[in-house]
Formats: structure tokens, C-alpha cells, sequence
């Protein structure tokens, strides 16, 4: 991916939406307080935001639905969301990888009532139309008599499809016509990304089905926490300092290094100076040398080698002194590849893909992707799951943590005290790159802030104000 050429990228000719306003005469300047950076707390609770939220961010944006072996073979299929609409997202004739709208064009009905299979066509229980992968209408019973009507022609009662980008394995879709390229939509993020998810000779696969499982809290919560809050990692997430810096006090070195953003996608390179590794020697050692000694998700010592042929000299610096390892995309998904020890004391790795789909004001359906390289030995593929499964998703110890959170924080903006509170953002480094820092977007180095968070919001205001491709917003109001 070209990262010089997303600067000067021409932005989606759209006409901005204007501003809203809510049934008690409140604007988006009356949520956010630029000045002070605050947001209002009712923006977690409120209906009448959700609904617009709905329309201005998650009918627009690219959002992540599967991972591409989830559905191998022609035919195999899996429903997922886009925003609140069920998707069916399946491998056509072809090979392609192809997204519909999981409603029939006769009455509404589900077309598609499994989370995952493998068939030719996608034929509605209810009549019975049938629909390719495409979502082209095929046919009804009873051809002759022309059920699907005169009304219509064939041609006009295909379900709709979306626009369909594979970035990393990960399948991304959107059913805005007018949205941007994925790759403008991912912008420099995908730099740091690609050291994430894509140095597997052979790239990525799933081990098993995504767990997904309900968390009564607004979307927003896990959203704007993935984009780069290391510092809830000290207090809530305390056991991790026990399993890593023992006898630290306070864990400043473990919320230390660098927080990258864009587009209001962010991320956190650990610094291993000061972090978990400090045990080796980082000063004499090459970028190859040290991947060698510390190799990055489940990769083999064949993979290390190929490295070099893979990446910029500049992706395998950072990759090696300073990986990626947490971060989140926005809208409403969470990116990670980290270092976790097993109980028998080994080190493992675990590497995942979330989405927080928003279901309801207060509920979200959370999607936790296990990821392995394809081509890892068994062992590492078990070591792998079992890190991924005791650190993650519905069984993990950190992210029981978080959902012990988020639901609280929705709570709180439903009561009428509550509401009246604020999210604030006050704590920023700004940009600051270290002196030769080969990534691009917006660094922030130092103890993890409010900096991606904030970046995160001005996004999120930038969607809700109608104008999501214009940058005036976040030009503006991010230091
Ligand atoms: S609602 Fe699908 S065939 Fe009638
Ligand atoms: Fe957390």
C-alpha cells in the first residue's frame, strides 16, 4: 500500500448532510466541548443519537464483517452485520468474496437463517425466491405463473449488494455506493497494521468460528477504548502487571511507548527499552537479530528469515524494536498481536481481530476473531488458541475486566444526573515523533494518553456531522 499517496488522495465528492438537531434542540456542539475536550456522557445512552449514528456512521463507513477463510470454498457462507443490517458474506462461483443484504426483496424475511453453511444459491424460506451470491435474483416457484409480480423486472429485485475490500485477510465491507476506498478509509494506519497482520508467509487463518456473545453497553465504550487507552491497562487490567513487571509500582514503563493515529483508527507500539524485553541487548543488536531472539506472532525461524523480502527496511526496524501490538479501527473494531504467557510458563502469542457491533443503544454484539499463521506448526497453533481463549473474548481474563466496565459507563449516561456528565479527554502529549521515527500519522511518544482517544471522537464527530470526508473537525481540534 502506497502510504505518500493518502495525503493527497481526493476526498469522496459527497454533499455534507448538514447539521442535526436533537428533539430537545441540542446540536453536536452541544455534546462535544472542543475546548475543554469533553464529550457528553448521554451520548452513550441516547436513542436519538444511536439512530442517527446508524445513519451518518454505519451506512457510510467500511466496516469489518469476517476473515476470507472463514469461507474457503465456493459456496461457504457466513451472516454477519453492517451497522444493524444482517449481511450474508459468501464465496461465489469465481472465488470471489461477495456481501448482501440479508433481506428479501418480496417481504423482508431473513433469506439466510444459519451463522454459517455452504450452498450454491441463497433461497428465502419463507416463498422461496433465490438470490446468487451476487444477490442477483434467480427465480420463484411457480415460474410460470410469474409470482414475482409485473410490476418488476428481474433485473430490479436482487438483494442489495455491498462493496466488498480484503485488507489483510480481513474482509471489510460497506454499503455506501459513495464511501472512499478501503485504502483511503485506512489511511497511514495500515502501515502499522500490515506489521500485525500480514508477515506470515501465507498469511492468516481463523481457528474455529469468531466467539460472539452479547455485552449490555453502547458501542462507543470498547470503540473508543481500543483506539489507544494504555493507561486503564495499570488499574484495571492489574493483573498484567503481575504477570509482567513484577514488583513494579506503579507500571508507567508497561502504559510507555508510542501512540499512532489516524482517521481516527489508532494503535500502540510498545517500547521495548523500557518494556517487557529490556533484558536483551537492544542497543548492538540488527532489526533481524532481534526478531530472531523475540519472533513475532507464532512465526516460524523459516518465517524470520523471509522477513527482509517482505517488508521495508523501516517496517522491520519498528518491527522489531518497536512493534504494533493493540489498537482498534475505526468505527467499532479492536486490532491486536501480543505476548501472553501460558500457565506452564511458556510464551505464547496471541493475535485477534473484534468488532463491537452496535445491536441496541446499550447492547452490542462482540465478534473476537482467533488468528494463526497458516502455515504454524500444530503446537503453535494449540499455544496460540489456548493464549487467545484465556486472555480474550467471552473466558479471557483481561477482557472479563473490560466487560465488567463498559456496562457501568452505559448506566451511568442512563440516569438523570448521569447524562449530565462528561467523557473527558484533557490528558494529551500532541505529536511528538521521536527524532527518526520511520512510521507515518500522527505519533505520540510517551505514557499512553488521551490523544487516540480524542482523535477517535473527532472522527466520530466528523461522521455526525455530515461531512465525514472533509477533515475540518479533526484539522482543527486535534493537537
Ligand atoms: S419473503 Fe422471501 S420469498 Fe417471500
Ligand atoms: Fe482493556
Amino acid at each position: 500500500m502506497a502510504t505518500q499517496s493518502i495525503a493527497t488522495m481526493p476526498r469522496a465528492e459527497r454533499k455534507p448532510l448538514g447539521a442535526f438537531r436533537l428533539k430537545d434542540g441540542s446540536t453536536l456542539e452541544d455534546l462535544i466541548d472542543y475546548e475543554h475536550r469533553e464529550v457528553a456522557l448521554r451520548v452513550l445512552a441516547d436513542p436519538e443519537i444511536f439512530d442517527i449514528e446508524m445513519d451518518r456512521i454505519f451506512a457510510r463507513v467500511w466496516q469489518v464483517v469476517a476473515h476470507e477463510s472463514e469461507v474457503p470454498n465456493r459456496g461457504d457462507f457466513v451472516t454477519r452485520y453492517l451497522g444493524r443490517d444482517s449481511v450474508i458474506v459468501s464465496r461465489d462461483r469465481t472465488g470471489a468474496i461477495k456481501v448482501v443484504l440479508n433481506a428479501c426483496t418480496h417481504r423482508g424475511m431473513r433469506v439466510c437463517r444459519t451463522d454459517a453453511g455452504n450452498s450454491n444459491q441463497h433461497v428465502c424460506p419463507y416463498h422461496g425466491w433465490t438470490f446468487d451470491h451476487s444477490g442477483r435474483f434467480l427465480g420463484s416457484p411457480l415460474a410460470a405463473e410469474q409470482m414475482h409480480g409485473s410490476t418488476r423486472e428481474k433485473s430490479e429485485l436482487g438483494l442489495r449488494a455491498a462493496r466488498v475490500e480484503i485488507f489483510c485477510g480481513m474482509v471489510f465491507a460497506t454499503l455506501d455506493e459513495d464511501a472512499p476506498p478501503l485504502e483511503q478509509h485506512l489511511g497511514h494506519a495500515a502501515w502499522y497494521w500490515k506489521l500485525m497482520f500480514d508477515v506470515a508467509d501465507g498469511g492468516l487463518e481463523v481457528i474455529g468460528a469468531p466467539q460472539r456473545f452479547t455485552i449490555k453497553t453502547n458501542w462507543k465504550c470498547p470503540g473508543e477504548q481500543h483506539a489507544g487507552d494504555g493507561y486503564h491497562v495499570l488499574t484495571l487490567h492489574r493483573s498484567l502487571l503481575t504477570l509482567f513487571r513484577k514488583g513494579d509500582s506503579e507500571g508507567a514503563d508497561l502504559a510507555s511507548g508510542l501512540n499512532v493515529n489516524w482517521n481516527g483508527h489508532g494503535l500502540r507500539c510498545v517500547d521495548l527499552q523500557r518494556g517487557i524485553d529490556a533484558s536483551t541487548d537492544l542497543n548492538t543488536d540488527t532489526a533481524l537479530e532481534r526478531l530472531r531472539k523475540r519472533p513475532p506472532g507464532g512465526l516460524s525461524p523459516a518465517q524470520i528469515e523471509k522477513l527482509p523480502e517482505m517488508l521495508t527496511p523501516e517496517q522491520l526496524h519498528v518491527l522489531a524494536f518497536h512493534p504494533p501490538q493493540v489498537g482498534g479501527a475505526f468505527p467499532h473494531a479492536g486490532t491486536f498481536t501480543t505476548p501472553a504467557p501460558l500457565p506452564d510458563g511458556t510464551m505464547s502469542w496471541k493475535t485477534a481481530w473484534h468488532a463491537f457491533v452496535p445491536r441496541a443503544p446499550g447492547e452490542i454484539e462482540f465478534f473476537n476473531w482467533h488468528l494463526v499463521p497458516k502455515n504454524a506448526t500444530d503446537k503453535v497453533r494449540e499455544q496460540m488458541a489456548r493464549a487467545s481463549v484465556m486472555a480474550f473474548g467471552i473466558s479471557g481474563f483481561i477482557e472479563t475486566d473490560d466487560a465488567d466496565t463498559w456496562p457501568t459507563m452505559y448506566e451511568s449516561a442512563l440516569g438523570h444526573f448521569g447524562a449530565k456528565g462528561k467523557l473527558r479527554y484533557g490528558a494529551l502529549l500532541g505529536e511528538k515523533k521521536p527524532a527518526g521515527w520511520p512510521g507515518p500519522g500522527h505519533v505520540h511518544a510517551g505514557v499512553s494518553k488521551d490523544d487516540n482517544q480524542w482523535n477517535w471522537w473527532m472522527r466520530w464527530a466528523e461522521f455526525m456531522s455530515g461531512d465525514p470526508y472533509g477533515d475540518k473537525i479533526h484539522d482543527k481540534w486535534v493537537a
